[in-house]
């Protein structure tokens, strides 16, 4: 198979949300201080109807349907997640409800976890499966889904939820340069969930981000590195359209871009403008450590950067300000944010993804994309996710309702023998909803 990717997407997040600047005031935090300085407009949270389970199945159900594809012609589907809602069974096999109704159970692939890299590890996995020989001609199908959610303090504003599914085959509008891989792997307690009674993680938030900026530096390295074996020549900032990252919330993203100049610029300074040279310079004697430290590289390095984060990022940016961190849906709901701002001018583009999961695993690749063919078009997998239309139909909720709904999934929490309100007035037609949990922690979903 060739030009293997992504033929579609689709992508589902809760039209429930609360603005930020309205938890900002709630919170008694500074004013500026979720907008400006984690750089986030809003946040989409599920209420007790909504779950992992019913966005992933709501957003499968969505791709089959627009795209019509015969559930038959899934062979293998991915899904990653760090929500744990049962620690055996997967979500995945929720999800075969939709494909046993059509007689297809001959479907490989389980569900892949750590932090918010398992959506890149269950794509990678259905990438691979159509390059490899076990390859039986029919699609793979990844699908990502998350409730991100934090105790009261400072990390509760850079939660999100949302689910992504994307269908994989060869000659895909988004083909992956295969080749073009950088991994960085290691053992680090920056985020995790040893708790197993509660939905919050326990996190380092500062050491979360220098863990971060390290493990960009260094898979952009290895990145390089294969770049230069494969191609005969350096790879800098100008060989690619676009950079799309994991987004936690925005200020890190801005942070990571204009890492990736300031590594330019040490590799090689003549891939960099006079004014980036001349600011950055003093900086170039910092040890590896001490530049994750310095503010003022931060500052220069941002500064400098600022035209071309306009230019290269700030198109990936609309889904992840709006939505908030969706863990391993984050990076391809900023990839969705780009095709659907840019979508005609993407044909012959590369564009570079930096997948990140703490704990930590992180991975740069490369996609090539190209118009594509009807319904595997890009300017049809934009009009088909309607990024405008879910954006614009979403509720806010004022900060109280959003805590009240915090405190009430806490309770509901690995509980059982319960009913939820059933209340999808919220939700779109199509959603599916959570309606109950008996006494042996089943789950009944319904659909709107
Ligand atoms: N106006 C403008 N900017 C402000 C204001 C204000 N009133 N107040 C603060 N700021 C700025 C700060 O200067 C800082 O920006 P800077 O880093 O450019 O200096 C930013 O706002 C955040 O303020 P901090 O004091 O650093 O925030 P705090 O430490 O309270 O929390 C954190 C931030 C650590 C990100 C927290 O939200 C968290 O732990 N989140 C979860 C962990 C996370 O997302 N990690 C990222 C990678 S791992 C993953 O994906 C889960």
């Amino acid at each position: 198979a060739k030009n293997v990717g992504i033929l579609a997407m689709d992508i589902y997040f809760p039209p429930t949300c609360v603005r930020q600047e309205a938890l900002e005031a709630h919170d008694g935090a500074s004013k500026g201080k979720y907008t400006i300085g984690l750089g986030q407009d809003c946040m989409a949270f599920c209420t007790e109807v909504e779950d992992v389970i019913s966005m992933s199945l709501t957003v499968v159900t969505s791709l089959l349907e627009k795209y019509k594809i015969d559930p038959k012609q899934i062979g293998r589907l991915e899904v990653g997640s760090e929500t744990v809602i049962d620690k055996s069974k997967s979500i995945k096999t929720f999800l075969m409800q939709i494909f046993e109704k059509c007689g297809n159970t001959d479907i490989e692939g389980v569900d892949s976890t750590n932090a918010c890299y398992g959506g890149t590890a269950a794509l990678f996995n259905c990438v691979n499966w159509v390059e490899s020989s076990s390859w039986d001609g029919r699609y793979g199908l990844v699908v990502c889904t998350d409730s991100a959610v934090y105790a009261e303090g400072p990390a509760r504003p850079t939660g999100g939820a949302a689910a992504i599914a994307m269908l994989v085959g060869p000659d895909a509008p988004i083909a992956f340069e295969s080749k073009l891989r950088g991994s960085h792997m290691s053992h680090v307690y920056d985020f995790y969930k040893p708790n197993l009674a509660s939905e919050y993680p326990v996190v380092d938030g500062k050491l979360s981000q220098t863990c971060y900026l390290m493990a960009l530096d260094s898979c952009y390295k290895y990145f390089c590195h294969k770049y230069e074996k494969l191609v005969g020549k350096q790879f800098s900032l100008s060989d690619a359209e676009y950079f799309v990252f994991h987004s936690p919330y925005n200020k890190l993203v801005q942070k990571s871009f204009s890492r990736l100049l300031f590594n330019d610029f040490l590799r090689n300074a003549s891939s960099v403008d006079d004014i980036a040279k001349e600011k950055l310079g003093p900086f170039s004697t910092l040890t590896g450590d001490e530049s994750y430290q310095s503010r003022d590289l931060e500052k220069a390095s941002q500064q400098v950067s600022k035209p071309l984060y306009d230019a290269k990022v700030q198109p990936t940016t609309l889904i992840p300000k709006q939505v908030g961190n969706m863990y391993t849906a984050s990076l391809y709901a900023a990839f969705v944010s780009l095709i659907h701002n840019k979508h005609s001018e993407l044909a012959g583009k590369r564009v570079i993804l930096f997948s990140y999961g703490s704990g930590l695993t992180a991975t740069m690749f490369s996609l090539r994309l190209n118009e594509g063919q009807h319904p595997f078009s890009l300017s049809n997998i934009a009009t088909v996710m309607n990024v405008a239309g879910k954006l614009k139909s979403r509720h806010e909720f004022p900060p109280e309702k959003f805590v009240a709904t915090m405190k009430l999934m806490e309770h509901r929490y690995g509980a059982k023998d319960f009913v939820t309100s059933k209340d999808c007035s919220l939700l779109s037609p199509g959603t599916y909803y959570l309606t109950e949990v008996d006494s042996m922690y089943r789950r009944f979903y319904a659909k709107k």
